[in-house]
């Protein structure tokens, strides 16, 4: 078990080096991760290399037990590489570049960029290659953008269309470009879609806005492709020159301008950034959430490689982590997989644009109250690695995670505050509130290992898709959907079917209309049987009529009298459940998980109180259950008798006593 923090010796005098070895060792921290933005300090000038500073720090580390993940650089470029090479800045759509001096600013299709990056990438490698205390590597530093739009991007955009689709006509027919006088006649007719706005990241949904949507779809793909490449490039001198390190790469968790799922193919484990304390104490579903996503992108734990240490931010900061916050974070992501914690970061910097992205130890250097709690963490982590060797999280419940389909709907969410991610939140938070935990995969994985699969929100679904669900619910799964079901093609084009398409006789259902709906609409729902009360739907619902399903709930509104708000049916061996609107209720979604999970024969690990989180690791024939407390209340929690909690050491009762922000490791095998 790896535990640490983000360490930038190139901030500090020499002379604090040892002492923040020293510091590290006492805090039982084994890893640190450096040298993310140290490229000027590796080669001040280019092709002229300067290491040694760094030898020094790995082997002061060395020397106190520390070991190191070094970073390639290529995140932030010295000034010296766009004053020789200009193309090496990502051009804005008004033709500027971008000015040198922020970070993630590079060109991704500059073959000088490229080359720069080979070059540093060997040149670390072969002078680091030997150094004892180095285990592994990190490519750049959370790759995603930004998007550039120079001629270089534009030709290299033309060709990767021209390897995909052949011809031109080939194009015009999967974009649809008989549409506003679209079609193109020439390659080089082809523009990158861009906002109005400026160059950046590919942030928020109305980024592509009024490009046509099969465009943006493939310029997305493309996006991701460069990324994917530009790292390809730095995995492959990696692996032929250090085969005894591990490679990986910092990922955001549910940050989705790339496919992770093509980027993680190159690494041997992914790491991610975790970052929840924001605003008011709130329960982070979303980080387990993030948590599954990344145990999912290769189906394999992961590391956390940057955590909240304290107050964070570029400019104005946000809240200081309570007291017992920093390590119940922490073992949120234990709990679901993470095999390495990495603190973000040491100490504070007294320069530079973070200097209120506060680390461990503040300006002063000192090891106070956020240093004792990693600490305390650190220590804890070490006794419990031998139960963990060997474990990780085994769900029979499964969600579909799409890039796919989160970006068609982030090209267009159809109604207004749409997204994949609200959508898959409303079953996740009811399954963490139910104590099961879940998987995310990919849709072409085989379904046949899950009992019950859920497809919020599965908007793009390919023919072959279709057909693997509805045989998966034949042969005895249980299958949830909702809004915007089968809507998209793979080209971005609708379908031109009924709705839900293919999966309509498995789901027993028709929806030939539907609406969406303004914040000043609401419709009541009225629940049967299973989720019985009387709900709200907000924003958007489908006009379903049932053919041949149940209906578990209808509305309580004239107009939409014969249809169905929600459905069941069953199909060969098993049973498809539907869900044609927004409910603004948890409850509803509570009690249709547990008619779901008792359909799919699923037991909770336990029944936790609300607030309570609950997740197990399993493996070797060993299972540990892991309680999360994120209430600032004590919490009583039910758990299995005769067994040991790990952290204390003491045999468990019928309950346990969770403090605030407390957690607890039972060993229930
Ligand atoms: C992360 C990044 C770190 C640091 C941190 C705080 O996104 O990887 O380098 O910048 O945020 O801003």
């Amino acid at each position: 078990m790896y535990v640490g923090a983000d360490y930038y010796p190139e901030h500090w005098p020499r002379e604090r080096w040892e002492v923040d070895a020293k510091l590290m060792q006492e805090a039982e921290f084994n890893v640190v991760r450096l040298a993310e933005f140290a490229w000027i300090d590796m080669e001040p000038m280019e092709g002229q290399y300067e290491f040694g500073w760094l030898d020094d720090a790995l082997a002061i580390l060395d020397k106190h037990g520390v070991s190191a993940i070094l970073c390639t650089p290529t995140a932030t470029m010295p000034a010296w590489a766009p004053r020789k090479y200009p193309e090496v800045m990502a051009m804005q759509p008004d033709g500027e570049r971008i000015t040198w001096g922020v970070r993630k600013n590079n060109c991704f299709t500059s073959g000088t960029y490229r080359l720069l990056s080979e070059r540093i990438t060997r040149a670390m490698a072969e002078h680091f290659v030997d150094t004892p205390n180095l285990i592994g590597w990190q490519t750049d530093n959370e790759f995603g953008g930004p998007v550039c739009f120079c001629d270089t991007c534009r030709a290299d955009f033309q060709d990767w269309l021209r390897a995909k689709y052949g011809t031109i006509d080939e194009v015009n027919r999967a974009w649809g470009t008989h549409f506003w006088s679209h079609k193109y006649t020439t390659w080089g007719e082809i523009e990158i879609p861009h906002p109005s706005g400026r160059a950046g990241r590919l942030a928020g949904p109305d980024y592509l806005s009024t490009h046509n949507p099969s465009l943006c779809l493939d310029f997305q793909r493309y996006h991701s492709h460069l990324n994917v490449r530009f790292q390809r490039d730095q995995v492959r001198i990696l692996r032929a020159l250090c085969p005894k390190h591990f490679v990986t790469h910092n990922l955001m968790g549910s940050y989705s301008d790339l496919n992770y799922y093509d980027l993680a193919e190159d690494l041997d484990h992914v790491s991610w950034d975790n970052y929840p304390v924001w605003g008011a104490p709130s329960i982070p579903y979303q980080s387990s959430a993030a948590a599954d996503v990344m145990r999912g992108v290769k189906r394999k734990n992961f590391w956390i490689m940057e955590q909240t240490a304290g107050p964070g931010g570029w400019s104005a900061f946000g809240r200081n982590p309570r007291p017992g916050e920093i390590r119940k974070v922490a073992y949120q992501q234990l709990a679901h997989g993470a095999d390495g914690q990495v603190w973000f970061r040491w100490r504070t910097c007294t320069a530079g644009r973070e200097q209120y992205w506060h680390g461990l130890l503040g300006h002063d250097g000192k090891p106070l109250r956020r240093y004792q709690e990693a600490a305390q963490t650190a220590k804890e982590y070490h006794k419990l690695a031998p139960e963990l060797e060997g474990t990780t999280v085994e769900a029979k419940v499964a969600i579909i995670y799409d890039y796919e389909t989160i970006w068609a709907l982030r090209i267009q969410p159809g109604f207004e505050g749409n997204s994949y991610h609200s959508a898959m939140m409303r079953y996740y938070s009811a399954l963490v509130r139910a104590g099961v935990n879940v998987d995310m995969i990919k849709p072409t994985e085989d379904f046949s290992q899950y009992r019950l699969v859920i497809a919020p929100d599965f908007y793009l679904v390919p023919d072959e898709v279709a057909q693997k669900l509805s045989d998966y619910v034949k042969g005895g799964g249980v299958l949830l959907a909702d809004c915007r079901l089968a809507v998209k093609d793979e080209t971005n084009l609708c379908y031109d079917r009924t709705l839900p398409g293919l999966l309509s006789d498995t789901l027993g259902i028709a929806i030939e209309e539907y609406e969406a709906m303004d914040d000043d609409m609401e419709y009541r729902v009225v629940g049967k049987d299973v989720v019985a009360g009387d709900y709200t739907a907000v924003k958007y619902v489908d006009w379903t009529t049932p053919k041949g399903a149940d209906v578990l709930a209808t509305f309580d509104q004239w107009h939409l009298e014969s249809f169905a708000a929600a459905t069941r049916n069953r199909s060969g061996k098993g049973t498809a459940y539907y869900v044609g609107a927004v409910v603004s209720e948890p409850a509803f979604y509570d009690q249709l998980i547990a008619d779901m999970l008792k359909t799919a024969g699923v037991s909770a690990h336990l029944a936790p109180p609300e607030g309570v989180e609950v997740s197990a690791r399993e493996g070797g024939g060993k299972k540990l259950l892991f309680l999360v407390n994120h209430t600032e209340e004590k919490q009583q929690v039910a758990v299995p008798s005769g067994k040991q909690e790990l952290l204390s050491g003491e045999t468990t009762g019928d309950t346990i006593t969770l403090d605030k922000y407390g957690v607890a490791v039972i060993k229930v095998q």
